[in-house]
């Protein structure tokens, strides 16, 4: 590897795992220049006397402080995300710091006592994708982009139009025609993006984005930019920090173009590495069954990458081709994890137990719910293990399904709520009431 290694270490750098080579933080390339392998930033890693209780009494210190960077849960792990950034460089909102729930419905629906929510819908703009996002957007600034874009099933499009235009850049995104929620579309357009609604599906969105920012000198800001996992690896941080660093049994995530399983396997293995955990925690990565491209190599042993024609309610994770496929076979492997998938019908009912718990979510986020279930009822999840299953998306980012399943659907499936239209008057309020028992 002479000659590919950079003379000079510098704190912060980025490394293509397939073929070795290193490239500097400033490169704005897409994905290894040699081997077309997906990239990783690698950082010097805080000296042995600063690790482990050093490191989490460093990180509790910054809690609760006014100063930016400290009050977001991105960047109160800087030393671990991105840590020469220079405050001036950074585009924070704040961002992170998501609740850790427990909700008493959710823990019997799944059958698993401890069941906690880390609640990432609760993000400033609806989603986890605002972690990697505050990252990639001042990544973008700090290499003097001069716009951004990405291809996406809304979230990530809402995520970046909402930093970029706080940080002053043009931003570019592709979308699948007709197939993103109304929440994130709309976000999306009034955040300001330049929004190219695509007749295709997302993996046509993606491979398009990926040509077009080559050709147009744009900084490509969809999840295989390796800026956007470091930030994303903190919900991972935060989750371990609110536990008091005592590692659950298991993460449950969905999985979708697989950036944010890669990045808790990432983060996972630096919190070991680190000595912030003694233990690591299992992956169990949820797919929806019409878009279970990683479920199905799973079964295999990963034996070879498998493509589907993808098919979900789950609109988020409605992904054929999963673009950090093999960073997310080493992040499974690395965490002895799981995967699995869940039908629609599965993730419709776990969200409408979500959400009558007060919790709520969007459809992809429930599916991490509906994975515990399943994995809980084969046993895969023991009795009296400690699951941590990952919220990713609000449940106001998909108004149309919501709506349509407690008010339109016929016939109602049994969780729905039903509104119930009645005339102006009190004996109508009395006659419903009366009817309904209540
Ligand atoms: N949950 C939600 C709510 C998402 O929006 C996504 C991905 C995922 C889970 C899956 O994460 O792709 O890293 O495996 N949404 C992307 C987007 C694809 O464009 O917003 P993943």
């Amino acid at each position: 590897m002479s000659g590919r290694a950079l003379p000079e270490r510098p704190l912060t750098w980025q490394f293509c795992p397939r073929c070795e080579r290193e490239l500097a933080a400033s490169s704005p390339e897409s994905q290894c220049p040699d081997c077309g392998g997906l990239l990783e930033v690698r950082h010097q890693p805080p000296s042995p006397r600063d690790r482990g209780e050093t490191l989490k009494t460093l990180f509790a210190s910054r809690r609760g402080r006014p100063d930016p960077l400290d009050a977001s849960g991105v960047w109160r792990y800087r030393e671990l995300v991105l840590p020469d950034a220079r405050p001036e460089q950074v585009v924070t909102y704040p961002e992170g710091n998501t609740p850790l729930l427990w909700r008493e419905a959710v823990s019997r629906f799944a059958g698993v006592e401890a069941l906690l929510l880390k609640h990432e819908g609760m993000n400033p703009t609806g989603s986890f994708k605002d972690r990697g996002m505050t990252v990639g957007i001042t990544q973008a600034r700090r290499i003097g982009a001069r716009a951004v874009a990405c291809a996406s099933t809304g979230n990530t499009s809402a995520s970046l139009a909402a930093y970029a235009s706080s940080a002053g850049l043009p931003a570019l995104v592709f979308v699948p025609a007709g197939q993103v929620a109304l929440g994130k579309l709309a976000q999306t357009l009034a955040y300001g993006a330049r929004t190219l609604l695509v007749r295709g599906d997302f993996d046509a969105c993606f491979a398009l984005v990926r040509e077009a920012a080559e050709k147009l000198n744009v900084y490509l800001l969809n999840s295989i930019n390796p800026f956007r996992i470091e930030g994303q690896k903190t919900i991972a941080f935060e989750t371990l920090e609110q536990l008091l660093f005592e590692s659950p049994d298991w993460i449950a995530l969905p999985a979708g173009n697989l950036g944010n399983t890669s990045a808790f396997g990432k983060a996972l293995k630096e919190a070991s590495e680190l000595g912030l955990i003694a233990r690591m925690p299992r992956l169990a990565c949820i797919q929806a069954e019409g878009a279970n491209p990683f479920a199905l190599g799973f079964r295999e042993g990963f034996a070879r990458p498998h493509r589907v024609k993808a098919d979900t309610v789950a609109t988020a994770i409605k992904i054929g081709d999963p673009a950090s496929l093999e960073r997310a076979i080493t992040a499974v492997r690395l965490t002895n994890g799981v995967v699995t998938d869940v039908t629609d019908g599965e993730i419709l009912e776990a969200k409408a137990v979500v959400d009558a718990s007060g919790a709520g979510c969007e459809p992809a986020s429930a599916a991490s719910v509906a994975g515990v279930k399943k994995l809980a009822a084969q046993g895969v999840i023991r009795q009296g293990e400690r699951v941590v299953a990952v919220l990713t998306g609000h449940i106001l980012k998909d108004p149309g399904l919501l709506l349509h399943y407690h008010q339109e659907s016929d016939p109602p499936p049994p969780r729905a709520n039903r509104p119930i239209e009645i005339e102006a008057s009190l004996s109508a309020v009395e006659e419903v009431l009366g009817n309904t028992g209540q």
